[in-house]
């Protein structure tokens, strides 16, 4: 397996709060894996070193190779690096096309004074932007949004707008921080499958930060479980899905103790089991793909 994107124990503290101890992930090219874990955990951190927002205290980030653990963010996004924000990156009061423009100025390859004079040259390097912009709103079904105002779409429909502008980067892999948060389940269902042909269809790498487990089931080759800013688990969705420590960090001291209790065959933890098939039940979805643990 080629590695696109190689962490080695980056380690990073905000004052008296170690945020992330140590976390090393590995995500091989054209995989899709997941990020997950409590709120709180670090996931968002660790992303924000992936892509230069901070710089780690220690640890490596390679990108296709390249150690880009020090490199600004508008060269990641240029090496191919896409993201995605928990909070959105759109600007709400410009309409869905305008942001993609915008996005796709880290891209453009005419001279800026080219520009300013409209030099022919510049006139078609925009209207090329502009087709391309158009492409990636009918893939992602917006392009009849092309002229609203972002802000006064509905949540979901700005977080498909940030992946849209994520796109318009022209990434080689994309990080998308809960790209189905605001989204219902049928609206993140269909996201699943729009990822799953994003990565077919344009050969791309996919690492997300995701709560909404059948998606996390039903898209991701393997998965990463972050717990207190430390790496808690790793596997296929379904060996992670039973990880008894994965089940107590969704669920807190109780269910530890629950769990801990069952496996020493206590009679309180027999009372308690409902708890504990409850949080298994949280964590779980029927259709686990047959491949899920094929990594290699
Ligand atoms: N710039 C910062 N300065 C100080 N503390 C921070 C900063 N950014 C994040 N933190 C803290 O680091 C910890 C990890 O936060 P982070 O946002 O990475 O978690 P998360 O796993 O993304 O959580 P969520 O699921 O809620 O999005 C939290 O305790 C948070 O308060
Ligand atoms: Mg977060």
């Amino acid at each position: 397996m080629t590695l696109a994107l190689e962490v080695r124990d980056v380690s990073l503290r905000f004052g008296g709060l170690q945020a992330l101890q140590d976390v090393s992930v590995d995500v091989g090219e054209w995989e899709i894996v997941g990020l997950i874990g409590p709120n709180g955990a670090g996931k968002t951190t660790f992303f924000n070193v992936l892509t230069g927002i901070y710089r780690p205290d220690s640890g490596r980030v390679l990108f296709q190779g390249v150690d880009v653990t020090r490199m600004p963010t508008h060269k990641r996004v240029r090496l191919g690096m896409g993201r995605t924000w928990q909070n959105l990156g759109v600007v709400p009061t410009l309409t869905v096309i305008d942001n993609l423009l915008t996005a796709q100025h880290a891209h453009i390859r005419y001279s800026p004074l080219g520009a300013l004079f409209g030099s022919p040259g510049s006139f078609l390097e925009e209207r090329e932007l502009k087709r391309n912009a158009e492409e990636i709103l009918d893939f992602l079904g917006l392009l009849e949004l092309a002229d609203e105002p972002v802000g006064g779409l509905p949540y979901g429909t700005q977080k498909l707008c940030d992946l849209a502008m994520a796109l318009a980067t022209d990434p080689q892999i994309l990080l998308l921080d809960e790209p189905s948060s605001g989204m219902g389940p049928e609206e993140a269902h269909r996201l699943g499958d729009t990822l799953r042909y994003l990565r077919d269809s344009l050969n791309l790498t996919i690492l997300m930060i995701e709560h909404h487990v059948p998606l996390v089931v039903g898209v991701c080759d393997y998965v990463y479980v972050l717990s207190f800013g430390e790496l808690l688990a790793k596997g296929s969705p379904a060996e992670v899905q039973s990880h008894p420590d994965v089940i107590a960090a969704y669920l807190g001291d109780e269910a530890e103790t629950i769990l801990r209790e069952e496996a020493s065959g206590s009679s309180a933890a027999a009372e308690l089991e409902p708890d504990s098939a409850a949080a298994a039940d949280a964590l779980s979805e029927e259709e686990v793909p047959a491949d899920a643990a094929a990594r290699g």
